[in-house]
């Protein structure tokens, strides 16, 4: 009679145990989401983020509200979200440089990117553009190469610190081009924009999707782009690979994940709102525009973005390691 009793309390127990997370999911969310972004306002993965994040807010019936927390690179925003509370309400969306680039850059990281964060979604995939002052003595890329190779001393580059995009686009750049220059940190690309558009710096390797703006009002210039093939939004401006650095090619994807431990029926539905975003007509035309390639129903697994952040490390952190660029 006793264990029988105690048979049916374990019975009880254990589908308890199994109802608990589908009925937490089937409710969630019941609150705002906190969206971290990793770089300051008005920036490339800022710009990504709240497109997506407002249309993914219709889905959920609830806000995705972005907050930027940016320094050293992103680590500062990244770390916030590994050591998160995994309730489903603080979410990171960034990019690979947080991720696995900067892992070559940094002697020791607060997080681990493959233990301490669960990949809910790719949000798009971004070409880079190497973008100078506007009255920078070059209209070319040999020109520009000449030019800070001449002036090595004086050329100064911006990057929104160790690890991030703009840093990896750079030293990828600057170590093809054997030269030595320094670097201008910042929180963000959005703020270095602004700084490159006064001409307080001489040039910069940022994704196109900050850029193109400020390329096409003529405020700064564009010299090469980062992919092999020439980008429809910029079809004069060549291949930073076809105008002379042979094998340059730097493409930057950024993706929405959550703590460790989040719940998998909340990933399932952020992940969910997120497909239907990046299906929605007037987002992938705005998107697209931005010359921000959008993943395949395929790429958009969690699974396929866990794999998508293993061959990253497997590419970048011998590619910059090669590249001579010393652990901070
Ligand atoms: C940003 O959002 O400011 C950029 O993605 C920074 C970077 O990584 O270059």
């Amino acid at each position: 009679m006793k264990l029988q009793r105690r048979s049916l309390l374990a019975g009880a127990t254990a589908s308890l145990a199994a109802f608990a997370p589908n009925a937490w999911a089937q409710g969630y969310p019941t609150k705002p989401i906190t969206v971290v972004v990793p770089f300051a306002a008005g920036g490339p993965t800022d710009a990504l983020a709240r497109v997506l994040c407002q249309k993914m807010s219709e889905h959920l019936g609830q806000q995705l509200v972005v907050e930027n927390i940016g320094g050293a690179g992103g680590t500062i925003g990244v770390n916030k979200v590994a050591k998160a509370n995994s309730d489903g309400y603080t979410l990171l969306f960034t990019h690979m440089g947080t991720l696995a680039v900067n892992i070559a850059l940094y002697k020791s990281l607060p997080y681990d990117s493959q233990k301490d964060l669960e990949p809910i979604g790719l949000g798009g995939t971004n070409p880079m553009v190497l973008v100078t002052k506007k009255d920078l003595p070059a209209k070319t890329f040999q020109e520009f190469q000449a030019y800070v190779k001449a002036n090595q001393k004086k050329v100064q580059y911006g990057m929104a610190g160790i690890g991030a995009a703009s840093h990896l686009g750079g030293l990828m750049l600057n170590s093809m081009m054997k030269v030595e220059v320094l670097e201008i940190p910042y929180k963000g690309t959005g703020p270095a924009l602004n700084d490159l558009v006064s001409g307080q710096f001489d040039y910069m390797v940022d994704q196109a999707v900050n850029v193109l703006p400020q390329i096409n009002s003529g405020n700064i210039k564009a010299l090469g782009v980062s992919t092999l093939k020439r980008l429809p939004q910029l079809p004069d401006v060549p291949t930073i690979d076809e105008a002379g650095l042979k094998g340059y090619e730097v493409t930057i994807w950024n993706g929405l994940f959550g703590p460790k431990g989040m719940a998998k029926e909340q990933i399932a539905k952020v992940n969910e709102a997120l497909g239907k975003t990046l299906a929605d007509a007037a987002v992938s035309k705005r998107l697209t525009e931005l010359a921000v390639d959008l993943p395949s129903k395929e790429e958009a697994t969690p699974e396929a973005l866990r794999k998508q952040l293993t061959a990253s490390i497997d590419k970048w952190v011998p590619a910059v390691k090669a590249a001579g660029v010393k652990p901070e």
